[in-house]
């Protein structure tokens, strides 16, 4: 029998590789792009825009693009590297830190947060932190974007092998199959655990939390960090939230 080996989907660089693959889906980042020019068009300028947990650089890139100044948050080595390969990532500065240790002498215009990253904030004192953290790095005005899965949804109950099971095709690696399997529901925290199987025969499991925090929750401590003009959406095409919606997106002005 094969050994499967433990392995972290962002910091390991060969796991980070695949991400992009897996994650073909470009809504997210389309709405972002759009959220981003519609700001600048209101403000007759380009913006200084700052992605936090920016993963392996897609939207910062494409905001980059687009003339806007960007800076990408990542405090993984195997994420950032990606990044780093990707064409034109020299228009972004990439900064290896979390959410809520960075510091940069800068005020934003625009600061998001894509993928779910916002899920990967267990506690409390942990968002509180991050939220602190930017609401520092805004200008006056300013606006947090970010989204989150929505918990009545239980998008989890379909992260069993027989339903994500996939093979897709990763330059330079070959066809890589992968599924998740759900290990725990806890109230608002999930671990489930990702497997890799490689072209060579390797085999790697990556298990991850992630918390599904209410909106009501989300509301007020966006609210208590001093957010302020909340806006809610419940998917992509911004149809307005409510329970039965799949996302949570939100904007959030200083
Ligand atoms: C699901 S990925 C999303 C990446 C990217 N934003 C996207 O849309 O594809 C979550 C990212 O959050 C990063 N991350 C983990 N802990 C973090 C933290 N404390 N602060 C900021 N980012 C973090 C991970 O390394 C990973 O790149």
């Amino acid at each position: 029998m094969t050994e499967i080996t433990k392995g972290n989907s962002y910091t390991d660089y060969q796991l980070a590789q695949i991400y992009d693959p897996i994650n073909e889906a470009d809504h997210d980042i389309q709405y972002y792009v759009k959220l981003a020019t519609e700001i600048s068009a209101q403000s007759d300028r380009k913006l200084h825009v700052l992605d936090v947990g920016c993963g392996t650089g897609w939207l910062a890139v494409e905001l980059a693009k687009l003339g806007h100044k960007v800076e990408g948050i990542e405090p993984a080595f195997g994420m950032l590297k990606v990044a780093n390969n990707r064409p034109d990532s020299d228009l972004v500065n990439w900064h290896q830190e979390t959410g809520s240790s960075f510091n940069l002498p800068n005020q934003f215009d625009l600061i998001v947060m894509t993928g779910h990253v916002f899920q990967v904030f267990l506690t409390d004192d942990e968002i509180f932190s991050v939220f602190d953290n930017l609401y520092a790095h805004l200008k006056s005005g300013g606006m947090l974007a970010f989204e989150n899965r929505n918990i009545e949804y239980r998008s989890w109950d379909r992260w069993t092998p027989d339903e994500t099971r996939e093979t897709v095709s990763v330059p330079d690696v070959g066809d890589v199959t992968y599924w998740h399997d759900i290990i725990e529901e806890k109230g608002e925290l999930i671990t489930f655990a990702t497997y890799f199987k490689f072209p060579d025969g390797r085999e790697y499991r990556d298990d991850n939390n992630l918390r599904f925090l209410p909106q009501q929750k989300m509301k007020q401590m966006l609210e208590d960090t001093g957010f302020r003009g909340l806006e809610w959406y419940g998917d992509w095409d911004q149809r307005p939230f409510d329970p039965s919606q799949r996302e949570i997106i939100v904007h959030a002005t200083k």
